[in-house]
């Protein structure tokens, strides 16, 4: 069976042969993959800055994105069956008994670090042809989704992000109206994060680096959104384009546009940062003037990681209900459809929106 696996130790990333898993426990479910979605980690895999192969292997087969068809199920599993179409959660719990969040089931704020992702840490991906996994990781997705499905992971970023920010927006014995919001990158994160904005009728900006008349600017606006060109608006001039917004929305994964933007939350306002900065960068940054602010506006910075099964169930929800009220505009978020082959070529030479490899139809 195929699989595309990355090296770090030898810098090399390739198709490899792997054997066809097998089901052991009696809640594992057998899936056939049909898609991955490639992402900026699966980017920074490849380039070696990130990732770690399970331990006693040097190699770890890439891809975090997947939608699948069950093919096989064990004797206990009880919500799937042959032939259902189904969504894999990323990350599995570290066993550390003092870990609350793991022990409570939800690995995605693990305090130990111990927990594995697959495709990223610890074990292996999707990038391959069948996967068994325990039926509390498989999460059913409905046929009528078949088409733009293999987004649900990315979508759980922004699914996650909006739990939380509604238990921040509950501190006011009010209830909150006509919110703004602003978006920072037009990527695929972002695009969903905006989608999901839009879909609450929050007035929502993205502001991105392509220009006004691209593809992106385009399908901002067809969903509702406004689109602002950093090449027309620099960063510091954001807030006397928009006004103030009560939530910011960051998917850039760099420091100094996320820190340059915190001047456009208004009071009472909520940062929630995104992205992944590489590191190793510094910036000069007026952080006395950014600490005032979230004090004396009682503005409120958070960042997010990764989603439990809860966030994969609402993910799905949301892309049924995007897909009522902007489906031109979800699947233009699919921009290529590529082979497992094409994967080196698609990492090193990243276009368009989001770029899937199909691996069974
Ligand atoms: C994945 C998350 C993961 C994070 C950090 C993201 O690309 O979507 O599931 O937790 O990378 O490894």
């Amino acid at each position: 069976m195929r699989a595309m696996a990355v090296f770090p130790n030898r810098r090399e990333l390739k198709i490899i042969d792997v054997p066809v898993p097998v089901r052991q426990g009696e809640r594992d479910v057998m899936v056939r993959i049909r898609e991955v979605g490639i992402c900026g980690t699966d980017r920074e895999i490849s380039e070696f800055h990130y990732g770690t192969p399970a331990s006693g292997t040097d190699r770890l087969v890439l891809g975090h994105e997947a939608l699948g068809e069950v093919v096989e199920v064990g004797p206990s599993v009880r919500t799937l069956a042959p032939g259902d179409l189904v969504a894999l959660t990323v990350r599995r719990p570290c066993n550390v008994p003092e870990c609350l969040a793991c022990r409570a089931g939800r690995s995605d704020f693990c305090v130990t670090g111990k927990f594995s992702e697959r495709g990223i840490h610890g074990a292996d991906g999707y990038l391959t042809e069948l996967v068994v996994e325990d039926e509390h990781y498989v999460v059913r997705v409905p046929r009528v989704l078949a088409d733009v499905a293999v987004l649900v992971e990315p979508l759980t970023i922004a699914a996650k992000a909006a739990v939380d920010l509604d238990t921040i927006l509950r501190r006011y014995p009010w209830e909150p109206m006509g919110l703004r919001a602003l978006v920072l990158g037009g990527g695929p994160i972002g695009l969903l994060a905006a989608m999901t904005l839009v879909a609450r009728n929050v007035k929502t900006f993205v502001y991105s680096l392509e220009p006004a008349n691209s593809d992106r600017a385009e399908l901002t606006r067809s969903i509702g959104a406004e689109y602002v060109s950093a090449r027309d608006t620099s960063v510091a001039d954001l807030v006397s384009r928009i006004g103030a917004v009560d939530v910011v929305f960051e998917a850039v994964g760099t420091a100094k546009v996320a820190f340059g933007a915190v001047s456009c939350l208004a009071p009472n306002g909520v940062f929630i940062l995104s992205g992944v900065p590489a590191g190793g960068k510094t910036i000069e940054i007026d952080l006395d003037g950014i600490m005032r602010d979230i004090v004396l506006k009682n503005q409120v910075l958070f960042g997010t990681v990764n989603a439990s099964r809860a966030s994969f169930e609402a993910a799905i929800q949301k892309l049924e209900q995007f897909m009522g009220l902007f489906p031109a505009a979800i699947r233009g978020l699919i921009t290529h459809r590529a082979k497992l082959e094409d994967v080196p070529e698609l990492l090193r030479h990243p276009s368009g929106i989001k770029q899937v490899v199909v691996l069974a139809s």
